[in-house]
């Protein structure tokens, strides 16, 4: 077998070192930890008496970190022209000096208390140094030109793990004054959408209990018309009740925390199809509820959506003889998609890109009466969930509305 020369092994050794130290600066988070990691990998790279780990800071250069045999100037700020580091940074090129009293660039004074013999410099980032790093020996010898390579190799992956930090460090601040922005705004609707519901619901309560005062005390000089005024302020005034509650939900709805367990839909679609039957006793409406599939969801969110799909359905099919309202569900995958189906009004595909948005309607008051929030509270629950919110419609023969969920998630993950 052929011996291999020492610097050859020198060589191989210092690229094993390179290869450890680039691993860990690959992990490293902050500006102290690339010194630590690159100090000591330095040191080793050439196996050097000491290595230094210097910063730019405008016109000085700050010696930030050390790993050396004997204090060197670890804290200490000199002027960029009154040091080798300086000069590294100035000319953008390393510097190698085998006997430091022979060189016009060291300041020999400062050296002098030193253990220091030879030294070489690099600069951290050659295009424009932010730094340098500096390996000295405490004899006279002449650093090879492999050593001063995998110095300066050392050097480039330095700065480019700066860089990285600095980029990662001002990503990680932008994301957080967003969501401080974020949190500030919602904070800010929350608590405007909770005055103004406040402020709007105590007269409107007023006025709701003083008709109903009225009505219960039968007096003769109110006659029929007044009779029929009173009943037309009595219902805008519950719609306006029903649209301030619509809106809190709207606002609630996309700040509050999921709370998801797994939900029977069966049960609960079954009690909205009953308590639709008893608040319009007058219409027959055919509810035909296959099998729906149980869903990992926050009850009280998916109670809106059901609520509100059902409710549609039963409105816009008041003007069909025989409205028929059939829900049911299958699975697609990870998904169970549930969907529902009515025979009534439809509604025209041309303007399906409002559909869900907040306060768009696709109907005119006079026809059938709402504020246009109830789908875009059922996409914004959904799409928290996970799901996506589809429909199909023709005028005149009726519309489905499908929404998907994932069957299954990690409730520990929440
Ligand atoms: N089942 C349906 N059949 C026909 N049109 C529908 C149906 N569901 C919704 N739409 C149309 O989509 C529009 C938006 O529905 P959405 O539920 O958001 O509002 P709304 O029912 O008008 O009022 P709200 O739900 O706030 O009381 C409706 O105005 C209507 O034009
Ligand atoms: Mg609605």
């Amino acid at each position: 077998m052929l011996a291999q020369a020492p610097h050859t092994i020198a060589y191989t050794s210092g690229m094993e070192v390179l290869v450890d130290t680039v691993q860990q600066l690959s992990m490293a988070r902050s500006i102290e930890r690339v010194m630590e990691i690159v100090r000591s990998g330095a040191r080793k790279l050439t196996g050097a008496d000491g290595a230094t780990f210097v910063l730019k800071e405008g016109e000085y250069c700050y010696y930030a970190d050390e790993d050396a045999i004997e204090p060197l100037w670890k804290g200490h700020r000199f002027p960029l022209t009154t040091c080798v580091s300086g000069w590294s940074m100035m000319n953008k090129k390393a510097v190698v000096i085998p006997d430091i009293y022979k060189d016009e660039r060291v300041p020999v004074e400062a050296y002098r208390p030193t253990f220091v013999k030879t030294m070489v410099m690099v600069p951290i980032r050659q295009m424009d140094p932010i730094g340098a790093i500096g390996n000295y020996w405490a004899y006279h010898h002449t650093p090879t030109p492999e050593q001063v390579r995998l110095l300066q190799s050392l050097a480039d992956i330095t700065a480019v793990t700066v860089e990285n930090i600095e980029m990662y460090n001002a990503l990680e601040r932008r994301v957080a004054e967003r969501t401080a922005e974020l949190q500030a705004v919602n904070k800010d609707l929350e608590a405007f959408s909770y005055s103004v519901s406040h402020d709007l619901r105590s007269p409107l309560r007023s006025i709701i209990g003083f008709i109903e005062l009225i009505r219960s005390e039968p007096d003769e000089n109110i006659n029929t018309r007044s009779n029929q005024m009173m009943t037309k302020v009595m219902q805008n005034a519950m719609n306006m009740h029903q649209t301030i509650d619509d809106l809190m939900a709207f606002f609630t709805m996309g700040t509050k925390a999921l709370v998801r367990r797994m939900t029977s839909m069966q049960d609960m679609v079954t009690q909205i199809c009953d308590s639709c039957c008893e608040a319009e006793p007058a219409r027959k409406i055919d509810f035909r509820i296959g099998t729906l599939s149980d869903a990992p969801v926050d009850s009280i969110a998916m109670e809106h959506v059901w609520n509100n799909l059902i409710l549609n359905a039963v409105k816009y099919s008041r003007k069909t003889e025989n409205a028929v309202i059939e829900i049911g569900s299958e699975t697609d995958g990870d998904m169970v998609i549930y969907h529902v189906r009515d025979n009534g009004a439809g509604f025209d595909m041309t303007y399906y890109d409002q559909l869900f948005e907040a306060f768009k309607r696709l109907h005119s008051g006079r026809d059938y009466e709402g504020s246009g929030i109830g789908l875009s509270i059922v996409h914004k629950i959904v799409t928290r969930h996970g799901g996506e919110v589809w429909a199909e419609s023709e005028v005149g023969h009726g519309s489905t509305f499908y929404f998907s969920l994932p069957a299954s998630v990690h409730l520990e993950d929440q």
